[in-house]
């Protein structure tokens, strides 16, 4: 009884904290992945959006034009592209939340 009265509260906060760190590694996409999406959003989407999302092949991608849609609608669009155009579904190379924080990047505007 002695022993296992101060470990309890120990055990408890240490799955308190491992639920707390899986809780953020869901909710947040490291750094260098953060960077790594930017930088494709720039060059691989920009390849037909425009290096500045201002639109080429495909429309410009800025905030005004998303200001009515969802964020969800906005991530489906990346996931799944737009069939019967050159717009191609991402899914092979986002996973959902990925596009989903990408989403709320382009509602936001990143800026050039
Ligand atoms: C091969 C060219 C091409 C690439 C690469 C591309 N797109 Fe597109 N995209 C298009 C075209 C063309 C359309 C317009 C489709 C249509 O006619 O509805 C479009 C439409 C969209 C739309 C809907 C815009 C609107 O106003 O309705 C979004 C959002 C979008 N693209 C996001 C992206 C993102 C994000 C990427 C990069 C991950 C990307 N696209 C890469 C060609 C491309």
């Amino acid at each position: 009884m002695e022993r296992t009265l101060p470990r309890n509260p120990f055990i408890l906060l240490l799955s308190l904290l491992v639920t707390l760190a899986t809780g953020s590694a869901l909710a947040e996409i490291p750094p260098q992945r953060q960077a790594e999406l930017i930088y494709l959003l720039r060059h691989d989407c920009g390849s037909c959006h425009g290096m500045r999302l201002e639109g080429g092949l495909g429309p410009a991608l800025k905030p005004d034009r998303f200001a009515g849609w969802s964020t969800e609608q906005l991530a489906a669009t990346i996931l799944h592209g737009r069939p019967g155009t050159p717009m191609p579904p991402w899914r092979p190379f986002f996973t959902d939340r990925e596009a989903y924080w990408l989403a709320g990047q382009l509602k936001r505007g990143i800026r050039p």
